[in-house]
Order: structure tokens, then sequence, then C-alpha cells
């Protein structure tokens, strides 16, 4: 591909005014983000020999065994939050440091904050990695119109599994010391009558045994995975999807580089304003990025919020007025659990592995990392929430904020502690999202049928696409939903790729 460089700017204006000049590029196609849906959409644009330019805001977290390039949850320090001056995970002791961009960032909202992976891999590299597909009922009643369920089923399911290649935790594991919190709840749920199921993983186990063989440090074996797993071993976007589609020498991923907003030129290319950026956030250089095809990856709360101040700055005229809209946390909380009697005791083995599923609510336990023994662990419950949150736009700050209400969720809560403590009756049950109102999970703000049609596609804006979590209306039938996400994104580039190529 020609890559024309003009170095305008206003080079002048600019450093009169002490800001760095703006440089002009142009690229085939360029996708913001690279999380499931930017990875997945990187991987296909490059099979189908298209030239692709990735633009990812945080840095490469390239994980080895043996190696510390995460930080610890109870020992954090600049890797861990995405340009905040402390700690942004609940549970973390308080430090303080210079803003970096760490992996994990907050998203502050008005009744709910968003936690999100920021780094080559997205929401790959800080998730536990649960891999999970709805039932049929639950994808039918939470997904868009349109989907096809056999489809999804028999191909793009699987498609993704075939690169994760998720796989539960060996069964003999479940007996050893680290994984005795997960064991207590499996057999609670046995001993209730019902089948406990154990969680897909895309892990690589042999790893979690050397650590217990004391041949690595812990990580995955005393559940400290949160800011990233030591010792490699996940098999995370940058070594799957976007490794391979890197290697074809076709896909570019340009780091530290973030994405202000996005406009619609004259001529109807798009046009994509970014800032380099330091490892402490400093803008050291400007550019904007002309393009005929823009994918929008950046995840649920990156990929509305572009759009939704592109609408109310008019940078993007005859946006659909759904922009922002049909938000939700997938209908997910986490609950302590403190069983009577026996203590799942401190540093429990993850990643998050053992659950029960119903066809509208799934429950998982959670290992919790803390290095006492405090007599409690933690139960996370997925059902079906209304997607009744919405981004709107705030000039004061030029950006949009997520407002989101506490009686949104409340009957979906009631159901969900109904069904924890019919299985763990006479515990103690905590509900922590209630004082720490956050989610891992956001869904929506640029959903099919609002904003694009069945495909992604933004309705009337030819050549701009959602490929990511903002595409889904707030829940991915009642479970985590990555596995959703990257599979609906191989659908969309099924229909999309054609008019790109
Ligand atoms: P995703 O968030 O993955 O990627 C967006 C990318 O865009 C990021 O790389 C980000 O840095 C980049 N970006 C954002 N704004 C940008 C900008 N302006 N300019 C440039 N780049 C920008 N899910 C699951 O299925 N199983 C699990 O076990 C877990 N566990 C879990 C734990 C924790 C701690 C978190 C925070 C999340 C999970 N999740 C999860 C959720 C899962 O991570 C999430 O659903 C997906 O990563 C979402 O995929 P997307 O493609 O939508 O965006």
């Amino acid at each position: 591909m020609s890559l024309r460089r003009r170095t305008v700017l206003k080079a002048l204006g600019a450093a009169a005014v002490g800001l760095p000049a703006i440089e002009d590029e142009r690229r085939r196609a360029v996708v913001i983000g690279t999380g499931f849906g930017g990875s997945v959409t990187a991987l296909r644009l490059a099979r189908a020999g298209v030239p692709t330019l990735v633009l990812e805001r945080g840095l490469r977290w390239p994980a080895r065994p043996g190696g510390n390039t995460f930080p610890r949850l109870f020992a954090p320090d600049k890797r861990a939050s995405w340009l905040a001056p402390g700690p942004v995970m609940t549970g973390s002791p308080l430090a303080a440091w210079a803003p970096y961009t760490g992996v994990l960032e907050r998203v502050r909202g008005r009744g709910m904050d968003i936690l999100c992976g920021a780094g080559v891999g997205g929401g790959s590299l800080v998730y536990h990695g649960m891999t999970i597909q709805p039932s049929e009922e639950a994808f039918a009643r939470s997904m868009p119109p349109g989907m096809d369920w056999t489809a999804f089923d028999q191909d793009f399911y699987r498609r993704v599994a075939s690169k994760l290649r998720p796989a539960p935790i060996p069964r003999d594991l479940l007996g050893v010391r680290q994984y005795r919190a997960a064991k207590m709840f499996h057999d609670q749920v046995s001993g209730k009558g019902l089948r406990p199921f154990r969680v897909p993983l895309p892990m690589d186990w042999d790893v979690v045994r050397r650590e217990l063989r004391g041949e690595l440090p812990p990580s995955y074996s005393t559940g400290d995975v949160i800011y990233g797993a030591n010792n490699a071993g996940k098999r995370t976007l940058d070594v799957t999807y976007l490794a391979e589609a890197e290697a074809t020498g076709l896909v570019h991923v340009q780091t530290l580089t973030l994405v202000r907003d996005i406009e619609r030129a004259k001529d109807g290319r798009w046009v994509v304003h970014v800032d380099r950026i330091t490892t402490g956030g400093r803008v050291a250089a400007r550019k904007r990025i002309v393009t005929d095809a823009l994918f929008l990856g950046a995840g649920s709360a990156g990929t509305t919020r572009l759009l939704v101040k592109a609408k109310a700055k008019n940078l993007i005229p005859d946006l659909p007025d759904g922009v922002g809209k049909h938000w939700g946390n997938n209908g997910d909380r986490i609950f302590a659990w403190t069983p009577p009697g026996d203590s799942p005791g401190a540093l429990q083995g993850g990643p998050a592995c053992v659950g029960v599923r119903e066809p509208t609510l799934t429950i998982i336990h959670g290992p919790v990392p803390f290095p006492l023994d405090l007599g409690t662990t933690s139960l996370i419950g997925f059902g079906l929430v209304e997607p009744l949150g919405e981004f709107r736009y705030d000039a004061g700050k030029d950006d949009a904020v997520l407002y989101w209400k506490q009686e949104y969720d409340a009957r979906l809560t009631t159901a969900i502690r109904d069904r924890i403590t019919g299985i763990v009756g006479g515990s103690l049950l905590i509900d922590t999202t209630r004082f720490d109102t956050t989610t891992y999970h956001p869904l929506g703000g640029a959903v099919i049928g609002a904003v694009c049609d069945r495909y992604g596609r933004v309705r009337d804006q030819r050549g701009l696409y959602v490929t990511d979590g903002a595409l889904i209306p707030g829940s991915t039938g009642a479970c985590n939903p990555s596995m959703t996400i990257a599979a609906l994104a191989e659908r969309n580039m099924d229909a999309i790729l054609p008019e790109v190529i």
C-alpha cells in the first residue's frame, strides 16, 4: 500500500502555542483497539489481504514463564492503572505513583464505574479468561434480533474456540490445597443435587502445575491475575489473534496511540484524530489518519465515548439518536461468600474455574487472592439485565459519561441473591457490587438495531463499523461476554469484508 505522509500543519502555529505539530497520514483500513472485537477484525482483514493499521492506546505486555510483567494485587505499582495516580481496583492497598499507561482503566460514571483493559490484547490481559457460550434461550433473550443461534453454535463460537482453545481445570487440580475454595463451591453445588461445571479457560494448565511444584513463582495458583497473569500460559489476544495477524506483515499495531476524536471528512472518508503519548500520558505528537474503512473496537466504553463525542460536536453529522444508549452491565453481581464452618483459606487458586448454570442464570466461584485467611471467597452471578444505562456528553470534560441507577438491576440482583442463597443457604452473603458499583462487563452504547445494522455497519455512514461489545444491548446471555463479542465480530466480518477488499 502506498503510504502518503504529509507533514503539514500549522507547524508554525502549533509551535507558537506549544502544541506538537499535527501530521497527516493515509491508510486503507484502520482498527481502533486490540480487544476481542478489534483483534478478530484485524486478523480477518489481514487474511483478506487488506493492509491495516491498528491503533492501541496502551503498551505491549509480553508475559513469560518466571517473568514479572504484571504487578500483584497486594503490591500494586504504576503498571496497575491506566493513567491514574494510584490503584483503580477495589481491594488493592493504598499506593501512590506518577500516572503511567498501565493495564487497567477505571471509567468513572454516575451510578456505575467500568473497569476495562488497556494495552495490546485489551480485556484479555486482565480477564480471568472465562470463555463461555450462552444457552440458546439466554442468547435469544439478550442478543439483538436477526442473530442465527444455529450459525453461532455451529460456526462462530467454534471459530473462537479454535483460536483460544479453552480448557477446564483438570479434575485432579481441584483436589489440591490451593483450589480448596473452588472445590468447596463445587461440592456445595453437587450437594444440592445440581451439576457443577468446570469453566472453559484459555489456559495451559501445565503452567499452574509448574507453579504448584515450585518451579515458577505463583500467579494463577494464588488467584493473583486481575492486573494480568505472570508466567504466560493464558492465551491472550496478543499471542493468538493479533500475533497471527501481525505475522502476515499486513497488520501493524501502533501502541501508545490514543484516539481522541473521529470525524467524517467532506469527501466521506474517515479522519481519526490521535495523540501519540508517552508512558506518562504526555502528548508527544498529534496525527490525523485518513481512511476509507474505520473499525471501532475500543470496547463498549471507548467506542461509545468516541461516537457520543462525534455526535455532540457534529464531527459526524447524522449519527443515529441511539448513540450512547442501550447500555448494561451484563447483569453481573459479585457476592462475598463466607461459608459457616470450613474456611476457603487464603491465596485462593485461579482463574475462576467452577460454576453452575441454568438457562438464564450462571453462578461462578471467584477466587479471592487475599494473603490472609478471612474465611471468605466470592461468587459472581450473571443474569439478563435491562439495558437502561446511557452515556451523555459532558462539554466541560469533552467526554461522554455513563449514567446508571441501582434500581435498573435491583430485581435481577434479588433473583441472583435468592438463587445463590438456595445453593449455599446458611452462609453469610454480602453484595459487594452494592458498595463498589463497578462492572467488568460493559456492553452496549452503539447497538445493533439502534445505531448499527445487523452486521455492525453504522447506519448511513459508509465505511464506519462497530466491532466490539458496544454492539450488544446490555447482556451476552447470562454469562461472561468475551466469547460472544469475538464470535459476533467473526460473523460480522463475513458480511463486511467483501465491501472493504
Ligand atoms: P476491550 O475492552 O477488550 O478492548 C478495547 C481496546 O481498545 C483496549 O485494548 C483499549 O486499550 C483500547 N482503547 C480504548 N479506547 C481507546 C482509544 N481512545 N484509543 C486507542 N485505543 C483505545 N470477560 C470474559 O468473558 N471472561 C472473563 O473471565 C472476564 N474477566 C474479566 C476480568 C476483568 C478484571 C475485566 C476488566 C474484564 C473481564 N472480562 C471478562 C470482560 C472482558 O475483558 C471484556 O468483555 C472484553 O475484553 C471486551 O472486549 P471488547 O473487544 O469489547 O473491548
